[in-house]
Parts: structure tokens; sequence; C-alpha cells
């Protein structure tokens, strides 16, 4: 697995040498999207261990506002509708369950960074964690629809 990834990071991270917005130039915008959440139970601080939205009735609210965040804000790396190109890894794969969820909070808080290298930038530094969960809800419902 950490083989077959680490092509893509290097272009990607070739990419990003270049200056930056190069990888804007070529997927998109660089610059998160502000993501507007209303409709949306808030979260506060805490992150939950789950998604929040998952199996409550704000859940296909959650999976409209995700779809478009994903789209401004991860689609660039990982590909239209979460479908990748090969930049960045399938997050259609993430399991909408708790190792799935986990992982997820895990990358989205820490980003990925080797050798002082940012591969993928740390997104909760820019969107909310209701956003976030949001797209996790739009991924999990990716993930059935692959299925
Ligand atoms: C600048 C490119 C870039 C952007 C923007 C980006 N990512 Fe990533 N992401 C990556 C790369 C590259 C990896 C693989 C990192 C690694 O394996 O070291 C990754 C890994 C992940 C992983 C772990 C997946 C796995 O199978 O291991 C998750 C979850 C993730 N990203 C979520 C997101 C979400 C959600 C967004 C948008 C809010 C986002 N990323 C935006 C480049 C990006």
């Amino acid at each position: 697995m950490a083989k077959r990834r680490s092509i893509p990071a290097l272009t990607l991270s070739a990419l990003v040498a270049l200056g930056g917005s190069s990888l804007a130039m070529a997927h998109g915008d660089v610059t998160p999207q502000g993501v507007n959440t209303d409709g949306l139970p808030t979260l506060g601080q805490e992150w939950p261990d789950t998604n929040p939205y998952r199996d409550t009735d704000a859940f296909e609210r959650a999976v409209e506002i995700g779809s478009s965040a994903y789209n401004q804000n991860c689609a660039r790396c990982h590909g239209l509708e979460a479908i990748s190109g090969g930049i960045a890894p399938d997050l259609r794969l993430l399991a909408p369950d708790f190792d799935g969820d986990d992982w997820y909070k895990y990358r989205v808080i820490n980003g990925a960074v080797r050798d002082g290298k940012v591969y993928m930038p740390k997104m909760a530094d820019y969107l909310s964690q209701e956003a976030l969960w949001a797209i996790k809800s739009y991924l999990d419902v990716r993930h059935d629809e692959m299925e």
C-alpha cells in the first residue's frame, strides 16, 4: 500500500515545490473555501469518535453540504465526486464506521506531512468540524454507492 502511494505523493510534492499555486491551476481553487453549515447541529470544540450526523435527521442535509464542500476543498487532490485520479487515496474506500471515521478524523486534523513536505494540509485548520463531518457524510454515501 505504501509503495502504491509513493509515486503519486512524489508527483504531488514536485507540483507543490513549483510554487504552491501550480496545483491550484491544475485542479481548481487553492484557498480552502468557507463552508456554510446552516441547518446542521453545531458540535462544539471536542471531536466525537464517529460521524455525529450518521443515523440522525441531519444526515441528508449533511450530505448536501458535504458534497459541495468536498468538491471545493478536497476534489483537486482526491478527485471529483471522490473518484481518485491517482494523486491521493480514493476516499470512497473509507468505511462508514468507527475505523473509517477515526482515520478520517486523524488525517483531516493532522494532514500528511513527511520530511517537512506537505502532502495534505491540515484541513481542520481551515474548515469547521461541522463542515468536515458533512464531508464525511457525503463520503459515506459515495462508499455505499460504490458497492
Ligand atoms: C493538496 C492535496 C490534498 C488536499 C487538498 C486534500 N488532501 Fe487528503 N490526502 C492527500 C494525500 C497526498 C494523501 C495521502 C497521504 C499519505 O498517504 O501520506 C491524503 C490522505 C487523506 C486521507 C487518508 C486516506 C487514506 O486512505 O489513507 C483522508 C481521510 C483525507 N486525505 C481526507 C481529505 C479531505 C476530507 C480533504 C478536504 C477537506 C482533503 N483530504 C484534502 C492530499 C490532499
